[in-house]
């Protein structure tokens, strides 16, 4: 049978490295703060003139070259994010632009954090259908553009980065096993960005007055985020035929170090199984799973033939997971 298969990785972050002793020089918080109720100790930070195109197309360039491919060969990219720096063009057609993937049909989805992995289960079906040979997949935000600097409840979570996949088929052993999405748009509410929406109550939020930054209501997310990993994370294991115990990894979306040990600890998963880079970046939407995965790869942790749960949550709010039997990339 044909699976789809992750054959190439790339990745791009802001340049600029933010402590948490940096943003206490215009924020009234702490180290100490940020450290234990996030586990974030710094974030990168793109340059005024670097959008979130900019770092698809750099991600999506170094994936492609990973793969072995060349940037005729991608048929289709697509591109998640909320913080496209123009509606349209598309940021799909954007990167197609900048990396000269002339060959490609270009697709931007906009289901926050869980985006990426929206894009690869997109990539799996065209893929699995024979439509597509070499689907390049981005999650890509600058998000630090949008955030509230006056709102230490939310500015202090975001960072800028950019993760991307090519997907193939295969007739090999490897690649997406299950899948679980979902939302839940009653809580749409409590993680909001403004695009044309003219509404004073949402306007009253934004301490810095400006329509388009994130607002967030952090207490409600993290409760749907812990029982939202958990229940993905489960069904997509449980239709992938497998057991909790068989995964190698989990890489979640990289929130909160706290969401993260807590939906592991009700997953029962082993010591080590959590990849967790969230001191490193922040929250980076929809680039944090597919940045994590090319780093926990840099570092020599993925091993041919591990199987890896990925799961996401997010604005809409919704949540999802993929698992795949990891096929090692030279
Ligand atoms: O990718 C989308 C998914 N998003 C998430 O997963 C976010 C989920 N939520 C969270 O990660 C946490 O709710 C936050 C990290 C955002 C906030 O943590 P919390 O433990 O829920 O804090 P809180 O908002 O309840 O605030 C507790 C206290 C408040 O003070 P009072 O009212 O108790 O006096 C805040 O004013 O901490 C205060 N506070 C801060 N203090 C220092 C809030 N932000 C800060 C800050 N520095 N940056």
């Amino acid at each position: 049978m044909k699976h789809s298969v992750i054959a190439g990785i790339g990745h791009a972050v802001g340049e600029k490295v933010m402590t948490n002793f940096d943003m206490m020089e215009f924020l009234d918080t702490s180290d100490e703060w940020i450290s234990e109720r996030t586990g974030i100790k710094e974030r990168r930070v793109a340059a005024e003139d670097v959008y979130t195109s900019d770092l698809a197309a750099q991600a999506g360039k170094e994936a492609v070259e990973s793969a072995g491919i060349s940037v005729e060969d991608v048929d289709m990219i697509i591109v998640a994010s909320v913080t496209p720096e123009t509606l349209t063009p598309h940021m799909s057609c954007l990167v197609q632009k900048k990396i000269g993937a002339k060959n490609a049909n270009c697709l931007d989805i906009n289901t926050a954090c869980t985006g990426f992995l929206a894009g690869l289960n997109i990539a799996d079906c065209f893929v699995k259908c024979g439509e597509y040979q070499n689907v390049l997949v981005i999650g890509s935000e600058t998000l630090t553009k949008a955030a509230d600097w006056k709102d230490r409840k939310t500015c202090i979570l975001f960072g800028d980065g950019a993760g991307a996949a090519v997907v193939q088929p295969t007739e090999e052993d490897y690649g997406l096993m299950g899948h679980h999405f979902g939302a839940d748009g009653e809580l749409g509410h409590t993680i909001t960005l403004l695009n044309l929406l003219k509404d004073q109550e949402e306007m009253d939020k934004r301490i810095s007055g400006i329509p388009q930054t994130l607002w967030m209501n952090g207490g409600e997310v993290f409760k749907f985020a812990v029982r939202a990993m958990i229940n993905a994370t489960k069904e997509a294991v449980k239709k992938s035929g497998i057991q909790m115990e068989d995964l190698n990894w989990l890489i979640p979306h990289q929130a909160n170090s706290r969401i993260i040990e807590g939906a592991a600890k009700r997953l029962r998963l082993a010591d080590g199984v959590v990849y967790d880079c969230v001191r490193l970046y922040g929250n980076m939407g929809a680039a944090s799973i597919p940045v994590a995965l090319y780093d926990a790869n840099a570092e020599g942790k993925l091993k041919d033939g591990d199987i890896i749960a990925m799961t996401g949550f997010g604005g809409g709010l919704c949540y999802g997971s993929i698992v795949m039997k990891w096929k090692a990339i030279r």
